[in-house]
């Protein structure tokens, strides 16, 4: 499978626009079908312009919870139905320390012209700031984007328009380390999909940008995005409803393109330029049909901002998973440049956890990941054969104070809901949920090996939800 990598940065407030949505996560979970996708918060990268603990702190939350919601909740079917995120992995920057690392070295292979040549500090410069007063990670700012990059090694590097530049420079970064020490790296193709390479802002004029506040939004409150949408420029030579009106250029009808029904979108056109349909209907209709495509995010957003624990497990699991993967290229990085001699004893800390791939067995964990797994007591109070499967049960299980949905795929033993019914039992409870079919599912009850079945661990008569240690 190939792989992509991709990244937003937490600028701004942190949060996502209709914007952002067309040309960055909708491509991300098109792509995520049959590429397997690293997606970071690049949240080092927010320091050029972020000087502030709280802000960075509050930004980095909202794109992270904007981000998952919409990964989440918009996945197609058959990528929700499989484990968690599908092929997706979602991490944060700052959680793999090889990036700075990486960039550190980078540094040395990186002539200044180049860096001199990038859009991010020429328009700085063009703006109001003296050269001397540019802070240098702005400076340097693509050589930690080309060290985002090259560590995943991915095939192709989805982004938007102004960041292509940034592809280049990694390109040029990448192939004079390979040239001056051994190839490791691969050289990244940019990803610019030209239908949705630009989306216009509301105003018909300028890109949709958070910092032009030309936008509409995602996961504000319906009457934010009501205005936002009323306040879409449409057609200023129509005065009258019933004057002919002009869909070119027409930003309603743009976004109508993207989220309406075509049918009824087509209809909408013919009666709009035979001066039949006002703006108000049609912005009406726009706006029921992104409350509509954006119904499934906005309830995952809510669900997850009321769950943290949920979505520190998912960024747990990102950073194990990349860290693997970066420190093994960070090795070959080090043994290129001539870090590895015979006094070397540095190893990366992940090296020795153990991560496991698809399909790969486990022959040890260690102490304090075994430390990590916590077992409650509780009570089955509903068993039901999952319909459509031939192996799963699904149990309803009370833990005193919280009331779970778990799996077990036991049918084919001949187990049936009544064995669980009624009893109590132990089970792993801290584990991320887990899409069994359409269904979440969270935690996993014990078993032990029988002769010829799995026979369950009977915890009647101790105290609902307690913990055993
Ligand atoms: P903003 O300009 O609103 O601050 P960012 O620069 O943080 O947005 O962009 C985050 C991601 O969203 C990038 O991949 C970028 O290419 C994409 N993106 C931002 N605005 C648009 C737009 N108007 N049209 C298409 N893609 C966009
Ligand atoms: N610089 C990108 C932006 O502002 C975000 C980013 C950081 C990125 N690292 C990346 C994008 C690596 C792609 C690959 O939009």
């Amino acid at each position: 499978m190939k792989r992509i990598l991709s990244g937003i940065t937490p600028s701004g407030d942190g949060s996502l626009h209709i914007g952002n949505y067309l040309g960055a996560v909708k491509q991300f979970i098109k792509l995520a079908k049959d590429h397997e996708c690293f997606l970071m918060v690049a949240d080092l990268h927010a320091l050029t312009t972020i000087q502030n603990k709280k802000q960075l702190a509050s930004n980095i939350e909202t794109l992270i919870l904007n981000e998952l919601a919409l990964l989440m909740g918009l996945a197609e079917p058959d990528l929700a139905s499989r484990e968690e995120l599908g092929n997706i992995t979602f991490f944060r920057q700052s959680d793999v320390p090889m990036h700075t690392e990486l960039q550190s070295i980078l540094n040395n292979v990186t002539p200044l012209g180049l860096l001199k040549r990038a859009h991010a500090y020429k328009d700085k410069l063009a703006k109001d700031v003296m050269e001397d007063e540019v802070n240098l990670g702005l400076f340097n700012y693509p050589i930690l984007m080309a060290a985002d990059i090259l560590l995943y090694k991915p095939d192709l590097v989805p982004v938007g328009k102004d960041q292509k530049q940034h592809v280049e420079i990694t390109r040029d970064i990448a192939g004079r380390f390979n040239k001056i020490f051994s190839p490791v790296f691969k050289l990244p193709e940019p990803y610019i999909p030209e239908e949705v390479a630009v989306i216009l802002g509301t105003d018909g004029k300028r890109k949709m940008s958070k910092s032009l506040g030309n936008l509409i939004s995602i996961f504000e409150s319906e009457e934010i995005i009501q205005k936002q949408v009323m306040g879409t420029y449409t057609d200023p030579t129509r005065i009258h409803a019933n004057d002919p009106g002009h869909i070119e250029g027409n930003m309603v009808f743009s976004y109508l393109d993207f989220f309406g029904e075509k049918t009824k979108v087509d209809e909408l056109k013919q009666l709009y330029i035979s001066g039949k349909v006002s703006d108000v209907e049609v912005k009406n209709y726009l706006y029921e049909c992104l409350l509509e495509t954006f119904a499934p995010a906005r309830k995952k957003y809510q669900e997850l901002k009321e769950n943290p624990e949920t979505v520190k497990q998912i960024l747990e699991t990102g950073a194990a998973k990349v860290r693997a993967v970066s420190a093994a290229t960070m090795k070959e990085v080090r043994n290129a440049i001539g870090l590895t001699d015979q006094y070397s004893f540095f190893e990366y800390p992940v090296a020795k956890r153990t991560v496991l791939q698809k399909g790969q067995s486990l022959d040890a964990i260690s102490i304090e990941d075994f430390a990590r797994v916590q077992m409650r007591v509780g009570k089955v109070i509903e068993a039901i054969n999952k319909e459509g499967s031939e192996k799963l049960i699904r149990l309803t299980v009370d833990f005193g104070d919280i009331t779970r949905t778990i799996f077990t795929g036991v049918r084919q033993f001949g187990y049936t809901p009544e064995f669980f019914a009624d009893k109590q039992f132990f089970f792993v409870y801290n584990l991320a949920p887990r899409r069994m079919m359409n269904e979440e599912s969270q935690g996993m009850i014990m078993a032990v090996d029988g002769p010829d079945k799995p026979l369950f661990l009977p915890a009647d008569g101790m105290p609902l939800g307690a913990t055993i240690r």
